[in-house]
């Protein structure tokens, strides 16, 4: 099968003066490449702070620190973004209107993995999973206790819910349903003064929104994080697919990393960032590996019958400096941003929907 990825798809995007100034000061660095290890970090974000993010985490990667620092720092840049409502600070809250938030952190080179589920009130959960993989002997913490275990490693205590976040909740709960009493009187109830009423707040049905963060760094490590504040609206104590290790993420030394956005429910059924790395250790492409782990999503669902095709997004590299990324949404092609000493570029992949 051919990857459908072919260099016209490589494009460049502007190269920014800081990420210009930091490729001219470390590029010697790279001399010291060995067996064809390309260096890179990727997030399957590609926004301006996915941009900002992966030159955060280049620098380090330049300098010649590892891949995990690298995908930590550039992964606590998104979940800092409160305009970003899928991803820590800002992200949209359960029912209830509590954020919680699932993250999992992966170190290729110790083989050591680390995650939380269900946080609450904590901006980092990247850096919390991240104590849980260097600090215990455990790999998941979930709700009360991740949380106490934050507080207790120093990290502070912070309401999440940002204001743009708690309208759009709002205008969800109102709009839930006519058989129960959030909302204006029937009786006064006017599509138009509704509109306005809440303007510059979506009326966001949900979103399985989430960012994942892989680097090789110049030693030819690889780690890994996936965060995500999970499915917007869902039932209080729902874990996603993202702090499961071998759904939402997983990191191999041998083979490189791979990482999945979208309905974590098919995720974790499928193990499909576990799947992607098998994969590529059988010899296919990154690109190969997320496109056949889209197809095993699919033919599931046909072996019971179903046309039913979950709302996907799998991002993947390997340690030579291929990339991949599919989905299988309807719209444009995927895309995800890229840092390599040949600078920033976002790479577009593809979208699959049949077998
Ligand atoms: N993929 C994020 C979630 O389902 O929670």
């Amino acid at each position: 099968m051919s990857s459908g990825i072919s260099r016209r798809n490589f494009f460049n995007k502007t190269i920014s003066l800081s990420t210009g100034a930091l490729l001219l000061k470390y590029m010697p660095a790279f001399g010291a490449q060995k067996n064809g290890i390309v260096p890179m970090i990727i997030t399957s974000h590609s926004n301006e702070t996915g941009q900002k993010a992966m030159e955060a985490g280049w620098e380090i990667l330049a300098k010649g620190g590892t891949a995990l620092d690298a995908v930590e720092k550039a992964a606590n840049i998104i979940e800092l973004d409160p305009e970003d409502t899928s991803v820590g600070y800002g992200g949209l809250p359960n029912e209830d209107g509590i954020v919680q938030l699932d993250s999992s952190i992966m170190d290729g080179k110790t083989y050591n993995a680390g995650a939380v589920a269900c946080l609450e009130d904590i901006k980092h959960p990247s850096s919390v999973a991240r104590v849980v993989m260097e600090r215990t002997d455990h790999v998941l913490m979930v709700g009360k206790g991740a949380k106490d275990f934050a507080l207790k490693w120093g990290f502070k205590e912070e309401n999440l819910l940002t204001e743009k976040a708690r309208k759009i909740w709002l205008r969800w709960k109102e709009n839930m349903s006519k058989n129960d009493d959030w909302g204006p009187p029937d009786h006064l109830i006017d599509k138009a003064k509704e509109e306005a009423y809440w303007e510059g707040f979506p009326g966001e049905e949900f979103h399985y929104g989430t960012t994942n963060v892989l680097a090789v760094d110049m030693n030819g490590d690889v780690s890994g994080i996936t965060t995500t504040s999970g499915l917007s609206f869902k039932i209080p104590g729902r874990v996603g697919d993202s702090p499961i290790i071998g759904a939402g993420l997983y990191v191999d030394n041998e083979v490189g990393a791979a990482g999945a956005t979208g309905r974590g429910e098919d995720v974790i059924k499928s193990l499909a960032s576990h799947y992607m790395i098998l994969r590529m250790k059988d010899g296919r492409t990154p690109q190969q590996a997320c496109e056949d782990a889209i197809k095993m999503i699919i033919e599931k669902y046909k072996a019971i019958g179903s046309d039913y095709i979950p709302s996907e997004k799998f991002v993947a590299i390997n340690k030579q400096g291929e990339t991949g990324c599919a989905t299988t949404r309807i719209g444009n092609n995927p895309r995800m941003s890229v840092m390599t000493s040949k600078g920033f570029n976002k790479y577009e992949g593809t979208i699959k929907r049949k077998l």
